[in-house]
């Protein structure tokens, strides 16, 4: 193979065979293809696109460069749920437990946030003492006592997604729908469960701000989940509006905590009811309306929580703090944020509200920043209020006051406040699966 005349062939339309795609992550990973070469074959992919046979082959060979777990160490069937990232998006903290208490192993691995977007392992690491770095016999092994575990990915695994994210992060590549699709399914699909449930975000905090982009997506991660042999669904879900109403670490866990007792917001609680409802149905435990009654009833009666606070405490943290989440220490500074003028919330640049926070020390700009697990952002209005000049449209909190300025500005930037009354929002726009599309 020459991969001069796989990039020649890429160029102009043409299809790479198994073996082709086989050996060129093979040689990339080991050092043998050079980054120039691998980038030219990116761009060449960005502009041709890949079919369905060559994005399932790329997210195999992808998969199998590196570890893959085994989880048939641990009792029962393993569901997996993945979101494609956005702003105030803490639903893994409220759905893994809630799926756990009602019987469903979660085995999870998880990132951290970059950017604009938010990671769980970084929500997680603002409960004291709890570690998301354990070795595979423990992790194993706190998933069969709790039914939950959730920590940070290997060392080893999918070396080939690190080495061309990593890429493609540096040459305008990231946006291909056949390069997200095999980055993203490489990772689950190495991280071994038996189901997975993908949350395709759609809108202005998200990857894919438009509908269709979003749903293409999707189709594409739910063949390839299945094409591996998984149980795949995925729920298009609104990420135009940050989620809930905290953006930021403790915020964010503390939250997840009050929607798992059945005190959340609206459009966080619905969006976990039907992600959890979609976890349960791929575990085989009921149909979809059976499986949402379930979920409904563990979010109301604390199983939920008892099952994080378990887990919490299986990963050397301290568990009052889920018992008692005033526990989490306050950030020294607050500012509110006021409206300045009247009118109604016609539009939130979602995005924008997630660098408001990364300016306050909820977030890193580069992989290596520190993070202040206390710091973020309560939203008082969203989407569709109604508000008067000086009311407070958020709350935000910071260890360091001179970002106070800076960030209200950002903030107060990604709101558009009009005259009129903005139509509804969808919260869930559509269920793929393998036999199709439905909108709601
Ligand atoms: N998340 C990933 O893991 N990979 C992508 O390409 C995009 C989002």
């Amino acid at each position: 193979m020459r991969m001069y005349d796989l990039i020649e062939r890429k160029k102009h339309g043409g299809k790479l065979s198994r073996q082709e795609i086989h050996e060129m992550v093979q040689g990339f990973v080991r050092g043998e293809i050079p980054d120039y070469q691998m980038a030219a074959m990116l761009m060449a992919v960005y502009f041709k696109g890949m079919d369905r046979e060559e994005t399932l082959g790329l997210t195999l060979e992808m998969a199998s460069s590196g570890d893959m777990v085994d989880l048939s160490g641990i009792e029962g069937i393993k569901v997996d749920k993945h979101s494609t990232g956005g702003v105030g998006d803490k639903t893994t903290l409220v759905i893994g437990p809630l799926a756990a208490s009602l019987g469903v192993k979660v085995a999870k691995m998880s990132g951290r946030g970059l950017g604009h977007t938010g990671g769980t392992i970084d929500k997680l690491e603002s409960i004291p003492g709890l570690t998301t770095a354990v070795s595979q016999e423990r992790f194993f092994g706190i998933v069969n006592e709790t039914g939950i575990a959730v920590i940070g990915q290997s060392g080893n695994m999918v070396p080939a997604d690190k080495k061309l994210y990593a890429l493609r992060d540096v040459t305008a590549t990231v946006d291909s729908i056949p390069l997200i699709a095999s980055s993203i399914m490489s990772k689950k699909i190495a991280a071994g469960s038996d189901g997975i449930v993908l949350d395709v975000k759609t809108g202005s905090g998200a990857f894919m701000k438009s509908l269709e982009d979003s749903v293409e997506l999707a189709k594409e991660m739910t063949a390839i989940g299945t094409g591996a042999g998984r149980r795949c669904c995925a729920l298009i879900t609104d990420m135009d509006v940050p989620l809930g109403s905290a953006i930021g670490n403790s915020l964010e866990v503390a939250e997840a905590i009050e929607t798992l007792k059945g005190r959340g917001p609206r459009d966080l609680t619905e969006v976990c009811l039907q992600l959890c409802t979609h976890m349960l149905y791929m575990a085989g435990k009921g149909d979809v309306d059976s499986c949402y009654a379930m979920a409904r009833e563990a979010m109301t009666d604390g199983r939920g929580v008892k099952t994080l606070a378990a887990m919490v405490k299986a990963q050397g943290g301290d568990e009052t703090y889920i018992l008692e989440p005033d526990r989490f220490p306050k950030a020294p500074y607050r500012l509110e944020v006021t409206a300045d003028r009247e009118g109604h919330i016609t539009h939130i640049d979602t995005a924008g509200c997630g660098i408001a926070s990364a300016m306050l020390g909820a977030g890193r700009q580069r992989k290596e920043d520190d993070i202040d697990h206390s710091a973020g952002i309560c939203l008082c209005k969203k989407y569709g209020d109604q508000v008067k000049k000086g009311d407070v449209i958020a709350v935000m909190y910071t260890s360091k006051e001179e970002l106070l300025n800076g960030a209200s500005k950002k903030l107060l930037d990604s709101y558009t406040i009009g005259d009129g009354e903005p139509g509804d929002k969808k919260l869930i726009y559509a269920r793929v699966t393998e036999d199709g599309v439905e909108m709601f």
